[in-house]
């Protein structure tokens, strides 16, 4: 079902509901945009891949860590990780995507059990919803697709001051390719973009931003691939580095 559109000066009324928020002024030419959501899940839940299981029980232990009032989740494709959520404890849940019918499966998915669900569809490198700042901002396997500088100072104003940033890179693993093979051919778009960026990259552009690393850990999966989590704290200071953009977005109404 499409989204009805709806512009900008509608915003202050539509807060109030559930939002989808795309970006405008940049040609959306992110090849997660052809990528069926099915396909992609299908490939990370691969058995040789795993990565999904993964990735929801590291955002489960942060969860478990910070119990966060508030979690925004970006690059948060179908909500891989969202069931892990107490809706008692997080009552805001803000959701980000560049691809649109990621966050309309998302919605379907969780705003029953997550009352508190904040679906966005955005492109992080160019703009963010002007939604409240969150505690908790998470961003697992977004990096590899992102520029860091206008992605962090973005993430930046999304998080409040003395909130955590999580990131979940993933490190070079000897001879195994980036983009696992698979039999889903339509992630082979990705190994065409996506780069691997080295965890002492991510920490200066994140101090850039205003973020300090706090803590890392790394995840080897049986199939060899590494990962490396992330926790930055986000400096006191409440003049945030300045947006790339929070504005000039278009906006749709979920569920409408
Ligand atoms: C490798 S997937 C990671 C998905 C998720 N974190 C997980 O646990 O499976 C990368 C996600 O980032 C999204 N993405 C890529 N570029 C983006 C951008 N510029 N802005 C917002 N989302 C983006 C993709 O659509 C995709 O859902």
């Amino acid at each position: 079902m499409r989204l009805p559109i709806v512009t900008q000066q509608h915003a202050p009324q539509l807060l109030r509901k559930r939002l989808l928020v795309r970006p405008a002024g940049r040609s959306m030419t992110s090849p997660w945009l052809n990528i069926p959501l099915a396909e992609y899940e299908g490939h990370m839940s691969l058995p040789g891949i795993g990565q999904a299981r993964m990735l929801s029980d590291h955002f489960a232990e942060i969860l478990a860590e910070y119990s966060p009032g508030s979690v925004a989740v970006i690059g948060c494709a179908g909500g891989n990780g969202l069931d892990r959520i107490r809706p008692e404890t997080t009552t805001r849940i803000v959701t980000i995507d560049i691809n649109p019918d990621y966050l309309r499966v998302l919605a379907s998915r969780f705003t029953h059990r997550l009352p508190g669900l904040e679906p966005y569809v955005a492109d992080v490198e160019v703009s963010l919803p002007a939604v409240e700042p969150v505690e908790l901002v998470y961003a697992a396997l977004l990096f590899e697709y992102v520029a860091p500088a206008p992605t962090f100072r973005n993430l930046a104003v999304l998080c409040r001051p003395r909130g955590s940033l999580v990131t979940v890179v993933q490190l070079p693993a000897g001879s195994l390719a980036p983009v696992s093979p698979s039999p889903y051919t339509s992630l082979n778009a990705l190994a065409a973009v996506m780069r691997l960026i080295a965890p002492e990259v991510l920490v200066r552009h994140a101090a850039e931003a205003g973020f300090v690393l706090s803590s890392t850990r790394q995840v080897v999966l049986p199939s060899g691939k590494r990962f490396l989590a992330q926790v930055f704290s986000r400096s006191p200071d409440e003049h945030a580095p300045q947006a790339t953009g929070v504005d000039g977005a278009t906006l749709a109404v979920a569920g409408a």
